[in-house]
């Protein structure tokens, strides 16, 4: 969609909602600014900044996730658990893309499906925490909360939430998004050069020759489609990326919350695709109650502790119009309650006929201590998770649309197993995570490479 054929519709916001309504219901996981004045300045001086992404994007990926949830798009969501200011790097960041690259290059090819490329980056700043203090000899501070809010060390100075940084936070996600904008029109996701996106590192792994007989086949089919065609095939050179991010950090999120010419209703102009963690989905509270109003698709964890009944009333809140590509739902139950918890959901979801995009988090149920004092994530329970889910779904007759991953691009080891069998004593080697352990490249690939066998192994006993 350009900028000139934007539909025109009757201003339908809903109702008794503004960007700020948020403010008379409970806000939780909200830092605590200690000085107001500087607050309101920021956000006066964020509502007037330029916007990150446009409501044409925005309109564009709602109707890919529509599409999605009709089975003709597989959407693919990863990034980092949470950006920080310092990892704002070209490397860092071109890693993170190549890495995306070539899962959906696995997933295209194995699902013979388009696949939906939407980032955790550009704004991934702020994280839910358990406590809303750490104490240490005796000291209390209060906790970090991201680098939207505040600093990681155990000093008075670095806890203070200091709301300046989400200035500095709104140009970090700006300078990251001009960055992969001008990658992928440049010609760095061109199907014709998949060697722009190897990393350096991964000539020797194990799963590097499959990688390459795909990367090998696609080209043979390319090529066979340019001699047809007699021209080379130009809409290959580039890729669609959209961003998404927890959109935790409400006064943030409300200064970028903006109405734009020939369009009705309000947009979130600071990512195309936002979504509401698990902690802070309760129906009663701010975070539903500002997100009820956007026209943007969005999304919400949704835990082993749901019910179908709250989840039918999230949805009945969250998207009363029944609109495709509006809602997705990202579970998250973990591959020991998954097979307990999901059936129930995805039956009430099927029997009152709500459109709705499913898709998996295998990560955030996984979560476990390692006795040398990690967070990890084991690569089977991830693995396990995922294939359990795409069998729930189609014994429910539903459909697994996508999948939410935290990956980085770096040859880091915090989760354990995958191809090269990580262990415990591996994670002391490149343990980088500031909060959850994420798939390395190599992890993450596998993921893509056992996506595309579930869904082959599924579909051929469908055909038999
Ligand atoms: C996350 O996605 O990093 C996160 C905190 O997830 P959840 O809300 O599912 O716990
Ligand atoms: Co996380």
């Amino acid at each position: 969609m350009t900028a000139n054929d934007r539909p025109v519709q009757p201003v339908n916001v809903p109702e008794n909602w503004a960007p700020d309504s948020w403010r008379s219901r409970k806000a939780t996981q909200q830092p605590v600014y200690p000085d107001a004045d500087a607050l309101a300045q920021v956000q006066g001086e964020l509502s007037r900044l330029p916007p990150l992404v446009t409501s044409w994007e925005i309109l564009a990926l709602k109707k890919q996730i529509a599409d999605a949830q009709d089975g003709k798009r597989f959407v693919l969501q990863g990034g980092d658990c949470a950006e920080s200011f310092s990892d704002c790097e070209s490397g860092l960041i071109s890693n993170r893309l190549k890495v995306l690259l070539q899962m959906s290059l696995v997933l295209v090819h194995g699902l013979r499906l388009p696949v939906v490329r939407i980032g955790r980056f550009a704004g991934q700043y702020a994280k839910p925490r358990s406590a809303d203090s750490e104490s240490k000899d005796g000291v209390t501070l209060p906790s970090y909360r991201g680098d939207f809010i505040n600093q990681p060390e155990f000093t008075q100075d670095a806890r203070t939430p200091d709301p300046r940084r989400m200035v500095k936070g709104h140009a970090r996600s700006a300078m990251t998004m001009n960055f992969v904008r001008a990658l992928v029109d440049g010609g760095f996701a061109d199907l014709h050069h998949p060697e722009y996106w190897d990393l350096g590192w991964v000539g020797h792994s194990p799963l590097s020759d499959e990688y390459h007989r795909m990367v090998a086949a696609v080209g043979d089919a390319v090529k066979f489609m340019e001699t047809i065609a007699g021209e080379s095939l130009h809409n290959l050179n580039r890729a669609d990326f959209y961003t998404s991010h927890e959109a935790l950090l409400l006064p943030y999120e409300e200064a970028l919350t903006r109405q734009v010419p020939r369009q009705w209703g309000w947009f979130n102009l600071g990512t195309h695709f936002p979504w509401i963690g698990m902690r802070t989905a309760d129906i009663n509270d701010a975070h539903v109650e500002y997100f009820r109003g956007l026209r943007n698709p969005i999304a919400v964890k949704v835990g082993p502790s749901a019910t179908p009944e709250q989840l039918l009333q999230l949805i009945d809140t969250l998207n009363p119009d029944n609109e495709p590509g509006r809602l997705s739902l990202i579970q998250r139950m973990g591959a020991a309650k998954v097979a307990d918890k999901l059936p129930a959901l995805l039956a009430a979801v099927q029997r009152e006929g709500r459109r709705v995009l499913w898709i998996c988090d295998p990560m955030h149920g996984n979560t476990e201590g390692t006795s040398n004092g990690y967070k990890t994530r084991r690569f089977d329970n991830i693995r396990s998770e995922l294939e359990q889910s795409f069998d729930l779904h189609a014994a429910a007759g539903s459909r697994l649309g996508g999948v939410h991953l935290e990956l980085t691009g770096e040859n880091v080891t915090e989760c354990l197993g995958g191809a090269r069998e990580l262990t415990e004593v591996d994670l002391e080697r490149a343990y980088l995570s500031t909060v959850d352990p994420r798939l390395n490249y190599e992890q993450s690939l596998e993921i893509a490479m056992l996506i595309v066998r579930k869904r082959s192994a599924q579909q051929a006993s469908l055909a038999g």
